[in-house]
């Protein structure tokens, strides 16, 4: 039975029980999430052709240290860099590496910094030049599963709403939701239950209540849904190769429905896109 956790007591492992954060913890994710999101508006003007993920990488890491921010993605389980850099068909994790960007290229920046022991995690798509039309599509459709999923979080309503109003909307538009990766809780953690499936009915999971701290993270492809890991341990790409793409933010569940912690001072959550 899952039950729910102060998260002001708890112990700071993931038990697979819930945390209820209190306002003083909001604040907190309030700051490390705002960080977070002027990190990938700054992004904007450095990512262009003939740039590479690991000159993203760089930036990110000294953004991080001028602003008293660790990235939390650095040393974790082995991986060393500062940022996930996921390029074209690459789902999720992608390591920055020396290779240059490309025009045409889509590519998710994913960022999680850790400021005063709170974890802000978030990710945007960023189109490298002029992007061909189906590639646009995919990050309006992924864009707008990451809003359906956020507009079903409310206390009351399951977990099971957030994936089900995201793969009904992905479906629709002939596209795939990856089924690998999913949400998390989020905090003092980097990852915490509950996970957050990007698919699946409305029924399903735990009920939310106000305090839950958790992302909204889906992957969607514009072909068939299944990855694979490359042999680097971390790169997951799409097994037919076709695009994917990703937007992620951090939310606290509130009485009213949800505070997005890591939405962009400057309305740049969907760059080169209409806001
Ligand atoms: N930031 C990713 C997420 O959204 C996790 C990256 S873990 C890494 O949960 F080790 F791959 F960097
Ligand atoms: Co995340
Ligand atoms: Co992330």
């Amino acid at each position: 039975m899952t039950t729910y956790l102060d998260a002001e007591t708890a112990p700071l492992r993931n038990t697979g029980q819930i945390r209820l954060y209190n306002e003083e913890a909001f604040a907190g994710m309030r700051k490390a999430c705002n960080l977070t999101a002027r990190c990938l508006d700054e992004l904007i003007d450095i990512i262009r052709p003939g740039v590479t993920t690991n000159t993203i990488d760089r930036f990110v890491f000294e953004f991080g240290m001028d602003n008293g921010a660790l990235p939390a993605t650095l040393n974790y389980r082995g991986y060393t860099k500062s940022t996930c850099t996921s390029i074209n068909h690459v789902v999720c994790h992608g390591i920055p590496d020396d290779k240059p960007l490309r025009d045409g290229d889509i590519v998710n920046i994913d960022v999680t910094y850790i400021v005063d022991g709170w974890h802000g995690d978030a990710s945007r798509m960023y189109p490298v030049g002029n992007i061909k039309r189906a590639a646009e599509r995919l990050l309006e459709v992924t864009y707008e599963c990451l809003l359906r999923g956020i507009a079903a979080v409310k206390p009351g309503s399951r977990i099971g709403a957030i994936g089900a109003a995201i793969q009904s909307y992905a479906e629709g538009e002939r596209c795939s939701v990856v089924r690998d990766f999913c949400g998390h809780g989020v905090g003092r953690l980097f990852h915490d239950a509950p996970n957050i499936l990007h698919y699946g009915n409305a029924t399903d999971g735990v009920e939310m209540r106000p305090g839950m701290i958790f992302t909204i993270e889906p992957m969607i492809n514009l072909g068939r849904p299944h990855v694979k890991v490359l042999s680097d341990g971390w790169t997951a790409v799409t097994r037919d190769r076709s695009l994917s793409a990703q937007y992620e933010h951090t939310v606290g569940v509130t009485e009213a429905g949800c505070e997005i912690f890591t939405l962009s001072p400057r309305g740049l959550d969907r760059p080169g896109l209409p806001a």
